[in-house]
């Protein structure tokens, strides 16, 4: 035994020296071998912003080494400069104590004031009459000694738009689309430890556009500090399918990309470990490869999965794939990847999930919100995608541009089918590596089951979109065969041969003349999906048209003459499953496109729910159509002083058999209600209480009540959460409602509500949800409109006491804590 040990421990130093002669190696090449692992941190932090242009001088000789945006920059010689450094305006506006401090996300956009301003043409009014122009960020950073030898690199999710990126005076690239992420690999040009502090100086150029709504302005996503060694798994390096699913078993396809930026080749060992929501591993598989110095090679594993729990949006299961990347037993790089088991088929009968016809009950949105723009927490993404699950939808268009990474993430676990959407309909260089950008990060989501290739561009239809349309069908089926590939025609423009190049044809707005059931008996191969519909605009809680202020009634009297009435297009859905599933437009409200009007109107009425998440009537058409819940929900509100004895209706959306409207205790009528039609009744005014109740085989299932309020009277608030996290980032959504003596909500109600906040957190943003108001978003009050207002307030990094209050003139106020922890 002595002896096997004496044998074992030798050749344990033959090993360990032979180790050592290669870090010695690796050492002389890159000085310091890293064997930490991967860090992925968050860099959105104590940035300094600037509003405007900034001349951008060039400085000869040291333009690449220092220049204007260093602050350690070493001017050898003043001929080396064609400024001088020191003492020119424009090297003075780059010391940072005139910058604000900013943490990001961030968006200056929806910091300014509103502008209309005729000379500046239409765009101002499609994106919200919000101004954008240029700004620049800037941060300090230190990067400590033992970080030399690793790669590191950061990665922006997204900044709106054209932005160019420096660090310690060296250009590192330019990014022009505002929804794909960019990425710049740092490494040599950083100042590790004594060498010196490190500055990152973004220009944005928000000037130009790439849709026709708000797009905001800045670096508006997270930023990523990600340190590595110099081998380690590819950026979005990982792709895991599921090609083979049943109730016993599942296989599990693993494809890593690894890179070598090392000197000299290198003997790796891969092991892919699948690991279910327990942490329990399930099964591992291990490859052992070499790759050449600066290369990168692709390793496929496949793996099993015994009794596999199935991802669907009712059963957001998850797995991972936990992948090591070792050398001489030391890991030396760890990645994650989250993925589900599902099946998706589409086809001539419909949408299958899991073997199953799954129809999509789906909204189209815009990525902003009331108080903020463009620059959401991700809290507010996650409160925005479960109100859209709490009224029963089961799927989300990112319209018209890939989402932030989070909202993926999101979906998956909340239990969403997302359709991503490409922006543009372009097959040059930037096009294709936008779209490809998007494929590589976005595929091994589960709640992804199509890629869309865009929206409504302009040369649908022609054979010159034909030929790029189908270039990007192929970039698509290279990248992800897995999924099926649509785009979104506005009433399927087929010419060209344009549907023909695309594995399903998208349909919005098809419901015109039943154009979708028409083409299905005509092209008998073509496989369909509504890809869009609806639009039906509405103001919450305004009941006639004013096109002074406007407000679109929600009693149905004006409807863009593309779309159907609130729940009425769901109809055909259920009619005529081989449509699939229908994404309406849109979840929410959102800055811009304010249909029908122009200024003063500044945002959009197309959604269920307004800006700041509160439903209006329409709301409640597809919570009746989509959930088994039973619903009877009536409107207009009952305060109409001065009208009494005048004609009313009132409308009621039901999924109920029967609805027997009562005023004042008195029966209005019964009515058998029609699936996905409004219920409608005539009456004269009278005030009181008006209440609907629904039965279901004859018997009372669910009743409404609506009542004449007395005046506004108090102030109440309501936090969606009473304890928020000290990480500088989560937010608790506070809605102030308006209310009268009795603690009714007061729905003409529009008092001004002022703010005021003690403790760890502070207020970003505001809201209420009128299209036409002019207020500022960022500012401690708000008027209420027809009842309601919201505020958002952000926790700080320290613990403690959040006290809000809420005053209101006339009115009682209210105060609320949210402990941070
Ligand atoms: C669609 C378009 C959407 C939005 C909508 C308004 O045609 O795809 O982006 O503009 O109309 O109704």
């Amino acid at each position: 035994m002595k002896q096997m040990l004496k044998i074992f421990f030798n050749s344990l130093g033959c090993l360990l020296w032979v180790a050592s002669i290669c870090f010695n190696v690796n050492a002389q090449s890159f000085q310091q071998k890293s064997i930490s692992k991967r860090t992925k941190d968050n860099f959105d932090f104590s940035w300094q912003f600037h509003k405007g242009d900034i001349a951008m001088k060039k400085v000869v000789k040291v333009g690449g080494q220092g220049g204007l945006t260093d602050i350690n920059v070493k001017i050898i010689s003043k001929e080396d400069t064609t400024i001088d450094y020191t003492n020119t305006e424009s090297a003075k506006i780059f010391y940072p104590r005139d910058w604000k401090e900013v943490n990001l996300p961030h968006d200056w956009a929806v910091e300014g004031t509103f502008v209309h301003d005729n000379s500046l043409g239409n765009q101002p009014a499609v994106s919200g009459y919000l101004l954008t122009g240029i700004g620049f960020y800037r941060k300090e950073f230190e990067i400590p000694e033992t970080d030399k030898g690793r790669k590191i690199s950061i990665e922006f999710d997204g900044i709106f738009r054209n932005s160019t990126v420096w660090v310690n005076g060296h250009y590192l690239g330019n990014h022009e689309s505002g929804y794909t992420p960019s990425n710049y690999d740092l490494t040599d040009v950083l100042r590790y430890g004594n060498e010196g502090k490190n500055i990152i100086l973004v220009k944005v150029d928000a000037r130009d556009y790439e849709g026709w709504w708000y797009e905001g302005a800045g670096i508006y996503r997270h930023t990523w500090l990600v340190k590595t060694d110099r081998l380690h798994v590819a950026r979005f390096g990982t792709y895991i399918t599921t090609p083979k699913v049943s109730t016993d078993e599942a296989s599990v396809n693993i494809t890593t990309t690894l890179k070598n930026e090392y000197r000299t080749a290198k003997n790796i060992t891969l092991v892919s470990k699948i690991i279910d929501k327990k942490g329990e591993v399930l099964d591992t598989k291990t490859s052992t490869l070499s790759i050449p110095s600066f290369d990168q090679a692709e390793v496929s594993q496949t793996g099993t999965i015994k009794t596999p729990m199935l991802w669907s949006p009712e059963t957001p299961n998850l797995y991972k794939v936990l992948t090591e990347v070792s050398e001489n037993r030391n890991i030396i790089d760890t990645y994650e990847t989250t993925f589900g088991v599902r099946t998706v088929e589409i086809n001539r009968n419909g949408v299958f999930l899991n073997g199953q016809l799954y129809p999509v009950k789906g909204t189209c949105n815009h990525q902003d919100f009331a108080g903020i723009g463009v620059a959401l927490p991700d809290k507010i993404n996650w409160y925005k995608l479960k109100l859209l699950k709490d009224l029963g939808s089961n799927g989300y268009r990112c319209s018209h541009h890939p989402p932030t990474p989070e909202v993926l993430d999101m979906c998956d676990s909340i239990g969403l089918l997302v359709l991503d959407e490409n922006r543009f309909l372009s097959s040059s260089e930037e096009g294709i590596r936008d779209l490809s950008t998007m494929l590589y990060r976005d595929r091994n989501h589960p709640s992804i089951f199509m890629w869309s290739m865009e929206n409504e561009e302009g040369i649908q239809g022609t054979v010159t979109g034909t030929r790029i349309l189908e270039t990007l069908v192929a970039t698509t089926h290279k990248i992800d065969p897995s999924r099926k590939v649509t785009a979104a025609m506005n009433h399927a423009r087929n010419d060209g041969g344009y549907a023909d190049v695309l594995d399903v044809v998208g349909y919005n707005y098809g419901d015109k003349g039943l154009a979708y059931v028409k083409d299905h008996e005509k092209y008998p191969n073509r496989v369909q999906f509504c890809t869009e519909g609806t639009s039906f605009v509405s103001t919450r809680g305004e009941y006639e048209n004013n096109w002074g202020k406007g407000y679109c009634s929600n009693s149905i009297i004006w409807q863009p003459d593309w779309g159907p009435y609130p729940g009425e297009d769901w109809s055909d859905i259920v009619k005529y499953p081989y449509l699939g599933g229908l994404f309406v437009w849109t979840g929410f409200d959102y800055r811009g496109e304010p249909t029908p009007f122009g200024w003063p109107c500044i945002s959009s009425h197309f959604g269920f729910m307004d800006i700041c998440g509160f439903p209006k009537d329409g709301y409640y058409a597809y919570k009746a159509a989509w959930t088994n819940e039973p619903v009877v929900h009536i409107f207009p509100h009952w305060n109409w002083p001065g009208k009494e004895g005048d004609s009313i209706k009132v409308h009621c959306y039901t999924n109920c058999e029967e609805v027997e409207l009562f005023l004042n205790g008195k029966s209005v009528g019964k009515q058998k209600a029609v699936p996905y039609k409004k219920l409608i009744w005539g009456l004269k005014y009278k005030p009181g209480k008006l209440e609907a109740k629904g039965y279901k085989g004859g018997k009372l299932i669910t009743n409404d009540v609506v009542e004449t309020t007395s005046a506004p009277a108090q102030v109440a608030l309501n936090s969606d959460v009473t304890t928020l996290k000290a990480d500088g980032c989560d937010v608790s959504v506070i809605k102030v409602a308006i209310k009268d003596d009795k603690g009714r909500v007061c729905p003409t109600a529009n008092n001004l509500v002022k703010f005021s906040i003690e403790g760890p957190g502070r207020i970003i943003g505001t809201g209420n949800g009128n299209p036409t108001s002019h207020e500022p978003d960022k500012a401690s009050q708000r008027m209420a409109f027809n009842g309601y207002c919201m505020v958002l307030v952000q926790a700080d990094k320290t613990a403690g006491v959040i006290r809000l209050k809420a005053s209101s003139e006339t009115l009682k106020g209210s105060e609320i804590s949210i402990k941070v922890e």
